[in-house]
């Protein structure tokens, strides 16, 4: 029988060239990062684990780690001027400098991207101590941000070689965080498309959502968003940049006061949004709020939950859905005096998208938030 000359071989799945397995850490550079340390155990809920400074033989700067079920957070000052960290904390204030990225071979994910155009940042390196092997590199993105790709399979240590443990004399509760769930960059005007193209021809990314200044448009705040997502879904960064509007946009005062491109959010899975936000309003986080009349109708714009409307409504708390289920989520304020960085609560149930339906009361909030500071 003749074949039908239509017939489309479809080619084999492409290999991921990239495999990325989760977030490994998040490293803030921050003024202080012995009180940072304090405030993210006692508020948020982590544990100190490792520390390294110059009791550990580093002159510099002291780093400390902490870690809550799969987020580890890692908070970096110097110790004198004229430093890499002093110098990006005076620039930027505290933010997040690194997004570490757990990979099989450190030196193959570098070789990989900067093969297909990013700049290096750190050279792939083995670093070792009694506890085995680690393999790093790290890559340039937006910003003075980076990318650091962690190889531990080798490695049976707290963190990484160079830090000891660190018990802080005082613990608090888990507040119920697990894992980076998604990490936002803010970019400048027009930049947004040059960061998509970046993860989808460096990282091997796709972008998975689109959202237009339609989309995100309130009457002063004005925003495009691109989502990008590596093969397995389990690393997601959305890319933010100012669309025109009537003020000043949210992307525009974080590039005025982060003084450029960088990190706006990073969002922080909970099983169990109710108890997690409770425990953090108790600790002292503040969280933006929407209005009161957020809560009429909401059961009929969204559907029937699994949880009460009440304390859903008493807490703040969002909720949006799509095809696949619904998502609850809740942003605090920022976690420094500069308007810039900030975290989200999210839990999913069934959700893979980011909340749509709550941009416009979002916004509407944050707006209100930029009106105090007198930056719209
Ligand atoms: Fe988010």
């Amino acid at each position: 029988m003749e074949r039908s000359k239509s017939v489309r071989v479809s080619s084999a799945p492409e290999k991921d060239f990239l495999p990325l397995y989760g977030t490994d850490h998040i490293e803030f550079y921050v003024g202080n990062a012995r009180q940072a340390a304090h405030y993210y155990i006692t508020a948020f809920g982590f544990r100190g684990i490792a520390y390294a400074g110059p009791e550990t033989g580093i002159r510099d700067r002291a780093s400390y780690v902490l870690r809550q079920n799969k987020l580890t957070f890692v908070f970096s000052t110097s110790l004198r001027p004229g430093t890499p960290i002093a110098e990006h904390v005076a620039r930027h204030g505290d933010g997040v400098k690194a997004i570490a990225l757990i990979v099989d071979d450190a030196e193959h994910a570098w070789n990989e991207t900067t093969r297909r155009g990013a700049l290096s940042y750190q050279q792939p390196e083995i670093v070792s101590d009694e506890s085995g092997e680690l393999g790093i590199s790290g890559i340039r993105l937006y910003g003075e941000t980076v990318h650091l790709f962690i190889d531990r399979k080798g490695y049976k240590g707290l963190f990484m070689p160079g830090f000891k443990e660190w018990d802080p004399g005082f613990e608090s509760s888990d507040t119920g965080l697990h894992y980076v769930d998604h990490c936002v960059g803010n970019v400048g005007w027009n930049q947004m498309n040059k960061w998509v193209s970046f993860y989808e021809n460096v990282m091997g990314f796709k972008n998975i959502l689109t959202f237009d200044d339609e989309d995100i448009s309130t009457e002063y705040s004005a925003l495009m968003s691109k989502v990008m997502s590596n093969g397995n879904g389990y690393v997601k960064f959305p890319i933010n940049e100012p669309a025109e509007g009537k003020k000043k946009s949210q992307v525009e005062e974080y590039l005025e006061f982060y003084e450029g491109e960088g990190v706006q959010h990073v969002a922080l899975a909970s099983n169990d949004i109710v108890k997690t936000v409770t425990q953090l309003m108790q600790r002292g986080v503040e969280f933006l709020r929407v209005p009161e009349a957020y809560y009429e109708g909401l059961e009929e714009r969204v559907g029937k939950l699994e949880e009460k409307m009440q304390p859903l409504r008493k807490l703040g708390i969002l909720v949006d859905r799509d095809p696949e289920g619904y998502l609850l989520q809740i942003f605090t304020k920022p976690v420094q005096d500069r308007p810039t960085v900030f975290f989200e609560i999210i839990q999913r149930k069934g959700a893979k998208s980011f909340g749509k339906g709550n941009f416009k009361a979002l916004f509407e909030a944050m707006e209100k938030e930029q009106e105090k500071r007198g930056n719209l």
